[in-house]
């Protein structure tokens, strides 16, 4: 039962073969171990919040646990009623004014946190992404490099000395997601024909790791969301690796022959071929990726071979149907996937 809501959570699959990739420590989603400045303004603002309702707390219980002790039953106590006492301005007053305050006090505090980092400008150095919700996966763009890919966004590390951050433009192609990576930045809807935006500037390199945060139906729990942060120039190398065309590798011709002849190319992309539907993930540099169906199993020739037999049996109500293809063509296109590096 708990390995099953684990698995239901993306988390359980790709958090070990992320650790593994990473190194050797698992990605955490905590919010008070914030790396971005949108995610470091949530955690002072959380700080706030709960240093505000922990006094409210002591407060409060404070008061119960005095009347309680102090007007317990005594043996010496009348058996008849102590005396009735109605209203009292005074107290009232109090107990509507200071909570009042305290709540104008949170929300001009929030306001101020939220005004903050929506209206930061984008400057002009910036990386532009375009992250388009789908049940159940992330495509993302990077219009301006040229590249396409699914499910883990690369982003270049933004040093205070040099800032490069990432502006994100938010889409969907069907229902509402939400796009959450508790160490970058808050949370941000995906909302059928309304662009939302988001900012990070992640400061450490490293593996960061969300979850849609908007339930959008069947494999909801299965949308799980890696951020990579690279150096610099780790990130060159891999916008060129990721510009590149697909692999075409002799050996594997008759998987990309049966690719090319079967349903495939109707939903996906692979750069370089006659590959070319957007229904489905590109997947020119499917290898590069850490998992296949937003988090339902490790990216292994095993996963894809079952994914591509009945991607049911990985992720029920994936969108993609089962081939229904012969021992020999399932062996050849699992051959021809894994050369896409
Ligand atoms: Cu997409 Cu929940």
């Amino acid at each position: 039962m708990l390995r099953r809501i684990a698995l239901a959570s993306g988390f359980a699959v790709a958090l070990p073969a992320l650790a593994a990739a990473v190194d050797g420590t698992a990605p955490t989603p905590n919010i008070f171990a914030p790396v971005s400045t949108p995610a470091v303004a949530i955690r002072e603002i959380a700080f706030f919040v709960l240093g505000i309702t922990a006094v409210i707390f002591v407060v409060v219980a404070g008061f119960a646990i005095y009347t309680i002790v102090r007007y317990r039953r005594r043996p010496t106590d009348s058996q008849s009623e102590p005396p009735q006492i109605y209203g009292s301005h005074r107290i009232e007053l109090a107990w509507t004014v200071v909570p009042f305050l305290i709540v104008v006090v949170l929300f001009l505090v929030t306001g101020r946190y939220i005004w903050s980092i929506e209206r930061q400008p984008q400057p002009p150095g910036a990386l532009e992404v375009t992250i388009i919700g789908n049940q159940w996966w992330w495509e993302i763009r990077y219009p301006k490099l040229g590249v396409v890919t699914a499910n883990e966004l690369h982003v270049p590390v933004s040093e205070p000395a040099q800032p490069i951050p990432t502006f994100i433009t938010l889409e969907s192609a069907d229902v509402a997601h939400s796009f959450w990576v508790p160490q970058l930045a808050g949370k941000m809807d995906l909302i059928p024909n309304k662009t939302n935006y988001l900012w990070i500037d992640p400061t450490r390199p490293g593996t960061y790791v969300g979850q849609c945060a908007e339930y959008c139906g069947l494999q909801h729990g299965l949308m799980l969301l890696v951020v990579v942060v690279h150096p610099k120039d780790e990130f060159e190398r891999w916008v060129a690796a990721q510009r590149a065309q697909a692999r075409d590798d002799p050996a594997t011709q008759r998987g990309r022959d049966l690719f090319a002849r079967l349903a495939c190319i109707n939903c996906h992309t692979v750069r370089g071929t006659p590959a070319n539907g957007v229904f489905g993930p590109d997947l020119t540099h499917l290898m590069s990726r850490s998992t296949i169906g937003a988090g339902a199993a490790r990216n292994t020739r095993e996963s894809l071979h079952a994914w591509i037999e009945d991607p049911a049996t990985l992720k029920s109500g994936a969108l993609m149907p089962a081939m229904k293809v012969s021992r020999e063509e399932l062996d050849a296109l699992t051959s021809y996937m894994v050369t896409l590096q």
